[in-house]
């Protein structure tokens, strides 16, 4: 019996390869569905093949499959190691702290009170994990949260500020405060025509105008409730910058309170990171480099050094793929510049501090 030959369009610019079914190995990643019976999909574009993948492909009696041409470069250590990865799973503390934060938005949008002590104690198990588990940034990062962003937004926001706040040694009640501030951040919103919020398009100047008024709409539901004032000036500051071109105020460096400084790094962070329906995500190396080029002017420079040092230092060990295409794993974090690794191709060292050519475009594993 003849194989199925299949045949796929290729893209200008795609980076992908036919290779023989037997030839396919562990690591090599999908460029194109594979369909099988009744025209259904087998595999999905993007799949890391495993073993029992390829097993299955090759008792499909098919020819080819198209896969990403960097595969090749992926040595038999990384494929093992993506093989190796274990999926990760919901963390409980997470999603409990979505749901009641959820709760709590959209009371607060009806014009309800917020309930303080509810929150706090929805946050607790979260916020514990964050102080006493260093790796709660990989875990975050690999979550697959299928919820809306407004809230997955101001719980990971909330996590970074709490790290944040955790590198520059603050007490435990500080953390406290600093970690409520960061998830009413945006609390504001809530009293705002969501039509406005959720706009994919280009805002108009009068919807940008209104969206503008939520620190100060945050601050006024905050202060009504007698919240502390910590945490009041950390909502109505998180938008100002250190040279005045920020709002709602255009407050300037000392005339800004250290929570509105880490929870506008910690924003700027997470929502650039974060895919959503009009934009892709970028690399947190390619943020990091847009947060160390702000950190003289524009953000804090000590909380920014902190937090791309520290922020870095969680990627080590990670898969990586560069603007060459090729796949990496992130070896040692350089102290001078946390955004240009050493980094191991293929049993080759490159230190990206001196090789400014290459580029980190994604965080694969
Ligand atoms: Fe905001």
């Amino acid at each position: 019996m003849n194989k199925c030959v299949f045949i796929y369009f290729l893209k200008e610019g795609d980076r992908m390869k036919f290779v023989d079914t037997h030839d396919i190995k562990p690591g090599m990643i999908l460029a194109q569905d594979i369909i099988g019976k009744y025209d259904l999909i087998f595999l999905t574009k993007e799949t890391v093949l495993k073993k029992e993948n390829i097993e299955k492909i090759k008792k499909m009696n098919i020819s080819y499959v198209c896969v990403k041409e960097e595969s090749e470069n992926i040595d038999e250590e990384l494929s093992i190691k993506l093989k190796s990865m274990p999926d990760i799973k919901l963390s409980n503390p997470y999603m409990k702290s979505l749901s009641e934060f959820k709760k709590i938005y959209e009371e607060v949008g009806l014009g309800k009170k917020i309930q303080v002590e509810m929150m706090k104690s929805a946050m607790s198990p979260l916020i514990k994990e964050v102080i006493e588990d260093n790796n709660i940034l990989s875990r975050l990062r690999k979550l697959k949260v299928v919820d809306d962003y407004t809230y997955k937004h101001s719980i990971n926001v909330c996590i970074l500020s709490t790290m944040i706040g955790k590198w520059l040694n603050y007490t435990k009640n500080d953390l406290d405060h600093l970690s409520i501030a960061a998830i009413l951040h945006d609390i504001g919103k809530s009293r705002i025509d969501s039509r406005i919020i959720n706009k994919p398009d280009t805002l108009t100047k009068e919807e940008f105008d209104i969206i503008q008024t939520h620190p100060t709409v945050g601050y006024e539901i905050l202060t009504q409730e007698e919240f502390n004032m910590d945490i009041c000036c950390g909502v109505l500051q998180h938008h100002e910058r250190m040279d005045g071109s920020g709002y709602p105020m255009k407050a300037k460096k000392n005339k800004i309170h250290e929570f509105g400084k880490i929870i506008a790094i910690a924003d700027i962070f997470d929502a650039m990171t974060a895919q959503r329906v009009y934009k892709q995500k970028e690399s947190p190396f390619k943020v990091a480099e847009l947060i160390a080029k702000n950190r003289f002017g524009v953000l804090d420079p000590h909380i920014s050094n902190q937090f791309l040092f520290h922020i870095s230092k969680f990627y080590v060990g990670n898969i990586i793929r560069l603007n060459t295409g090729e796949i990496a794993e992130i070896v040692l974090v350089n102290k001078q510049m946390p955004t240009r690794p050493l980094i191991k191709v293929n049993n080759n060292f490159i230190d990206l501090y001196k090789s400014l050519e290459y580029e980190i475009i994604e965080v694969l594993v």
